[in-house]
């Protein structure tokens, strides 16, 4: 199937083939090509050029973007997006003046929802998470990574990543999966945590990796979850596996996540509201990219990770949605971005290539996806004419997007 894209005001997010992420000063670097067309072929992104180079052209469908810009699709690098139910209560709880982690430690939070996911049947879970996933694919996101992690259990986490395999199979963004047994330390372990940690390394991880369940390995490492030890020897267990690790780290406080995701060679640290120094010098020169969620920072009123600070050190963040029932109940990628520009003074060039290469490296997705470059996936959005790039982020709630487009062919919700 060959589909060419036309009458494009300006393709934004043009990227070498070979690129894999963007870091420090490059991160300001958007590629555009104005008044242009895209022909994709057999589901990638064949050629691109300017309106007056387009000869006669043998397609199967034309598409006419009006004038429209023509972005690569969002790639989600961290979210949960298959869960049970919802937790407005909690909300309101926060609206009352308590914490997330007063909340967690009264037994709320991730316990509530592993109450909830318990109780709901696979497929009902699925039917529940393909709504987020139709969802987030007409607003624009193309990759997704998903978690496990409301399970606690081994029977409950196999069920949830055999949803995400699911997604994986039937919906047409590519999907990622990460098994997070170490989210939360289960009622039947409280006081006895080392004992669920060798459950997470003997039993579950053997369980996910002898189905092939999960592509990563996460850790909640934080004060109140899990220690830097537990993290290094859940880490560990899954490498044996083949499985390569992504933390939740520094959300709470300066945790020791960032050094110890560093030290195993993490794909990812994610959260980073609490950094100091000592996390940024870590990150130089690694392998491990460091993921913010300003959604989270958002919906439970924390301070936001010091995006500027690490940019100007050299280091090439991403951005995520973190959707999840409990601290980001959105998984809206331009709202991520918008944030990312208003609250951690980002340019709109630099949040958007965190939110797409940049997104897609942190799930070791960016060969394929995350930039408009010849033989990459051809996931990408039309918007309505727009007088610049930054009007996007700007305008935050104008509903932009008008046509979606996953691996060549038009997205309907
Ligand atoms: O990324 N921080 C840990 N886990 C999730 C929240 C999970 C929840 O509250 O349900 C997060 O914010
Ligand atoms: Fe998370």
């Amino acid at each position: 199937m060959r589909l060419l894209v036309k009458n494009i005001g300006t393709i934004v997010g043009i990227e070498t083939a070979g690129c894999m992420r963007l870091c420090g000063e490059e991160m300001d670097r958007l590629e555009t090509c104005d008044d242009a067309w895209l022909l994709c072929d057999g589901g990638r992104i064949a050629a691109f050029g300017f309106m007056e180079t387009l000869g006669d052209m043998a397609v199967d469908k034309v598409v006419d973007a009006e004038g429209g810009m023509l972005f690569p699709s969002f790639c989600d690098s961290h979210t949960h997006l298959v869960y049970a139910g919802s937790r407005e209560q909690e909300f309101l709880d926060k609206i009352h003046g308590l914490s997330y982690e007063e909340i967690a430690r009264r037994g709320g939070g991730i316990l509530n929802s592993a109450d909830l996911l318990h109780a709901t049947s696979e497929e009902e879970l699925y039917r529940q998470a393909m709504e987020r996933v139709r969802e987030i694919a007409a607003k624009g996101t193309g990759a997704v990574e998903i978690k496990s992690g409301y399970g606690l259990t081994t029977a409950d986490e196999l069920k949830m990543l055999r949803v995400v395999r699911r997604i994986r199979e039937t919906a047409p963004l590519a999907v990622r999966a990460t098994f997070l047994g170490a989210h939360a330390v289960p009622r039947d372990y409280i006081g006895r945590q080392e004992e669920y940690v060798e459950l997470v390394c003997s039993e579950m991880l053997p369980a996910v990796a002898a189905e092939g369940l999960a592509d990563f390995v996460d850790v909640f490492c934080d004060e109140g979850f899990f220690t830097v030890a537990q993290t290094a020897r859940i880490l560990k267990a899954g490498r044996k596996l083949g499985l390569r690790a992504k933390i939740h780290a520094n959300e709470l406080a300066v945790s020791g996540g960032v050094q110890v995701g560093v030290e195993y060679d993490a794909l990812s640290v994610d959260h980073l509201e609490r950094m100091g120094g000592e996390e940024i010098a870590a990150l130089h020169g690694a392998v491990t990219s460091p993921t913010m969620l300003p959604g989270a920072a958002f919906f439970l009123g924390m301070s936001y990770p010091p995006a500027r600070e690490m940019i100007n050190a050299g280091l090439g963040v991403a951005l995520a949605s973190d959707y999840n029932p409990g601290s980001s109940p959105s998984g809206d990628m331009r709202m991520v971005v918008s944030l990312a520009c208003i609250r951690m003074k980002m340019t709109p060039a630099e949040a958007l290539n965190a939110a797409t290469l940049n997104g897609a490296y942190a799930m070791g997705l960016s060969r394929d996806y995350g930039s408009i470059t010849a033989g990459k996936v051809a996931n990408f959005f039309i918007t309505a004419p727009m007088p610049s790039v930054a009007f996007m982020p700007y305008a935050y709630t104008t509903p932009l997007i008008r046509r979606v487009f996953l691996a060549g062919e038009e997205f309907v919700a």
